[in-house]
């Protein structure tokens, strides 16, 4: 039976409930999970293909004490089979349909990271397949429209018991979701970020390019005690000189200088965001000039404005930046370049503004 260890129960279509909508308070989401019906998952055989994976009650998962992701999935230097995560969302527009944003580039971004950690992975087909199944049977947990989305948390991770440090014989791909609004707590209010400079997210030669599990934990901390102090959150420099911006915890970073956008290039150690690549397309459409380069943390003194992306965060204006005691602020507000990026990339994301690029999928 496929995946047998990593599922409670399985279940066939005929079981799913079928109201339109789950008991939920739509109007009270945040970003906390909130359990729904099903799951997917499979496993890899041998060969490092993919069975063919399932549906199954949402619900704990068994592992072996010995399994991959649990004993080389943490270091900061991944040398061994480790854990990768994606983050997408399925969102209903305003005529029923249920439409993903750019799924193919999810799954080739796990493809890239399983390369680098290791480890087998899902075909195109089987992720978005996988992450379509999920959608399909959690239908009454994607919101009404303009209430949140369906978020959806595709997870790769090694199975497989070893006990030396190699890669895992075995791999899970599961696949869950969650309703969910405003991924910060400020909900659409501009946010005030915290420069690191003693800690950084990612060193050159390590993984902060892919969107492996172990680029979260080590920030932890660095981001509690930012949240304690007031800010919503941290803003890392590079490893190597400690004098340029790279990233967000959980979004990539963008400066507005008149008619120019300027965001850190990716070269290795920043995550290619699906929604910075998106908004930098939009920006050049709307002829904008974009540069992908090194940003230094003084030029965050030259912005206008500032705001962040990613799938959880959105396009999210930043109100404030303070770097050892400088605070530096920014036009928030309407009728403003986020403004403008973000109208057009939800706009294009929940189907109200046609999709001439074939970016969404419709489920
Ligand atoms: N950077 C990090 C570290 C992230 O976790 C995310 C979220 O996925 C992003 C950037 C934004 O990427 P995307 O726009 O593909 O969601
Ligand atoms: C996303 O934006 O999808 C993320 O994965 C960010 C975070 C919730 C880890």
């Amino acid at each position: 039976k496929a995946a047998a260890s990593v599922v409670d129960e399985h279940v066939s279509g005929a079981e799913r409930e079928d109201e339109e909508y789950a008991d939920v308070d739509w109007d009270k989401l945040g970003f906390s999970l909130i359990r729904t019906d099903y799951m997917f998952a499979t496993r890899s055989c041998k060969d490092g293909n993919f069975e063919q994976g399932y549906l199954s009650r949402y619900g704990n998962i068994e592992l072996n004490p010995a399994a991959g992701i649990l004993n080389y999935g943490q270091a900061k230097l991944q040398i061994s089979s480790a854990g990768l995560i994606e983050g997408m969302k399925a969102y209903r527009g305003e005529d029923g349909r249920i439409l993903l944003f750019r799924p193919e580039l999810n799954a080739m971004r796990m493809k890239i990271g399983a390369e680098r950690m290791c480890m087998h992975s899902p075909s195109v087909h089987q992720f978005i397949e996988g992450v379509k199944q999920t959608v399909l049977a959690n239908r009454r947990w994607v919101p009404p429209p303009g209430k949140g989305s369906l978020y959806l948390r595709p997870l790769l991770f090694g199975t497989g018991a070893s006990l030396g440090v190699a890669a895992a014989p075995e791999y899970t791909f599961l696949v869950f979701g969650s309703p969910v609004q405003n991924y910060f707590k400020e909900g659409t209010a501009a946010l005030n970020l915290y420069v690191e400079k003693v800690i950084p997210r990612a060193y050159l030669g390590g993984t902060g390019g892919v969107k492996a599990i172990s680029n979260y934990g080590p920030v932890l901390e660095v981001m509690r005690r930012a949240k304690s102090r007031g800010f919503s959150d941290v803003l890392y420099l590079d490893a190597d000189t400690g004098k340029n911006i790279e990233e967000v915890s959980a979004a990539n970073i963008f400066l507005v200088k008149g008619s120019t956008i300027v965001t850190p290039a990716t070269s290795g150690t920043i995550l290619g965001g699906i929604t910075r690549k998106s908004v930098i397309e939009i920006a050049l459409d709307l002829g904008y000039k974009v540069e992908e380069r090194r940003v230094p943390v003084e030029e965050l003194k030259e912005a206008e404005e500032v705001f962040c992306t990613g799938t959880a965060a959105g396009v999210a204006s930043v109100g404030s930046i303070t770097y050892q005691n400088t605070r530096t602020e920014y036009k928030v507000g309407d009728g403003i370049v986020t403004q403008q990026l973000r109208s057009i990339l939800v706009g294009i994301q929940t189907g109200s503004i046609q999709d001439t690029k074939n970016w969404v999928f419709q489920i």
